[in-house]
């Protein structure tokens, strides 16, 4: 396959939109990021864009009178520069029927919960305010609902009695900097299948369901 073409959608800090460029710049992704596009014009992302020579575009939700047009704005953007795989970092909003029906399947969002539990927004917070022990991230294809598409890699870190926040959040966000790349490589060696809701790993028999399970830390 040629090489895989991505298009980044990001609103705010973009640590894992760098956690990309970080993996194709180190050789473990073979990738290229054919565009930044954000909804916000002061996220650092653009800043991070910028740094590494990567073209972006603002685009303005309220020069359009309805999400779809929005959506299908960016759809077109997309399309223009040959993207193949669109990636949600932290993208604050819910993407609409235009932008995936011509990408069903080819966009990817990673969120800061084991989905299907604590879906939306404050994923981190609403583990801890659960009571949950177990906490983590999820890389998913993005479907019309809020955080429901077909679960792709899983990680999982501990939740302390003296947990924070911020402390959970920052335990999730390393794990996020991993997997999220390792869906991205998965999806350019063509090693994704979707059969309903279920994504199978090619050639990964040791992770049926390529969870990952990283090592317990220290608190
Ligand atoms: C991450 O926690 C991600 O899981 C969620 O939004 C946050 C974005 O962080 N979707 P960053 O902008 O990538 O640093």
């Amino acid at each position: 396959m040629n090489i895989l073409k991505i298009g980044v959608l990001a609103s705010g800090r973009g640590s894992n939109f760098q956690s990309i460029i970080d993996a194709i710049d180190g050789g473990r992704l073979r990738a290229s990021i054919e565009i930044l596009i954000t909804d916000n014009p002061s996220a650092f992302a653009i800043e991070r864009a910028k740094k590494h020579n990567i073209k972006y575009l603002f685009i303005d939700p309220k020069a359009f009178s309805t999400k779809d047009e929005f959506f299908e704005k960016i759809g077109n953007e997309l399309k223009a520069r040959g993207v193949d795989l669109v990636v949600l970092a932290g993208f604050m909003r819910i993407v609409r029927k235009p932008l995936i029906d011509v990408y069903r399947n080819k966009i990817m969002n990673i969120h800061p919960a084991i989905l299907p539990s604590f879906p939306g927004l404050h994923g981190q917070r609403q583990a801890l305010q659960y009571g949950a022990k177990i906490a983590g991230c999820t890389v998913h294809f993005v479907d019309e609902g809020m955080d429901t598409g077909p679960i792709i890699i899983q990680a999982a870190v501990p939740v302390f009695p003296d947990d924070t926040e911020d402390s959970l959040s920052e335990r999730i966000l390393k794990f996020e900097h991993k997997i999220y790349p390792e869906a991205i490589r998965l999806f350019s060696e063509e090693r994704l299948e979707i059969e309903g809701r279920i994504v199978k790993v090619k050639g990964h028999p040791e992770f049926s369901s390529s969870i990952v399970n990283p090592p317990i830390e220290e608190p």
